[in-house]
């Protein structure tokens, strides 16, 4: 385990087996319909590279960029699109794929911008899900894992851009992001 790393939250076998778990659920309800899969840059890229895999629809990928104002938590949410979509998503599904709904406000200010360019449907999946510090009521179709209010990494999440590679979700030490994110209650 990376030094870092207070516990390990989710290891590598769990993290795929409740992925290719998740693609099922997925494959039956687009069943006959192809998919957008909308991944929001970069956290999301290494579980949509797992879920992609294991869906039996066929799917087309784009990706969104997403900067944030705000390196902690102080303004939550403040965010613009940094990169847009290459593909049109008129008349088409749309699966936004994300890392972790938090606040949900990034949820929220992305699937306004989505919405307004008419997909036949849009709905959104996350690999983590912290409902407990929702500010904002956003419908996540489908989830991986719930988890408490802890700051994690690994399998795509940073902090500072580091540890995106680790293959687990695990808490980061508090002393290692408290001076920017703030101490967790
Ligand atoms: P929201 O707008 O509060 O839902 O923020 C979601 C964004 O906050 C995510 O896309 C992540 O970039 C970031 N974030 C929230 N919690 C964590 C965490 O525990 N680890 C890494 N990034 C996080």
């Amino acid at each position: 385990m990376h030094e870092d790393i207070d516990k390990i939250l989710f290891t590598q076998e769990q993290i795929h087996q409740r992925i290719r778990e998740l693609a099922d659920e997925i494959s039956r309800d687009y069943q006959g319909r192809p998919l957008m899969l909308v991944t929001v840059l970069k956290g999301a890229v290494i579980f949509l590279a797992h879920l992609a895999e294991s869906l039996k629809v066929s799917v087309q990928l784009d990706f969104l960029g997403i900067a944030s104002f705000s390196p902690g938590r102080a303004l939550p949410g403040v965010v613009r699109i940094s990169k847009d979509l290459d593909l049109d998503i008129l008349d088409k599904d749309v699966l936004v794929v994300e890392d972790i709904v938090d606040t949900g406000l990034t949820l929220r200010y992305l699937l306004s911008i989505l919405s307004g360019r008419q997909p036949s449907s849009l709905a959104v999946c996350t690999l983590l899900d912290k409902a407990t510090r929702r500010l904002v009521d956003i419908p996540v179709k489908y989830r991986c894992f719930e988890i408490p209010d802890r700051f994690v990494v690994g399998f795509g999440l940073d902090y500072n851009q580091q540890y995106r590679t680790l293959p687990y979700i695990g808490i980061l030490k508090s002393h290692i992001y408290q001076k920017l994110w703030g101490p967790t209650p």
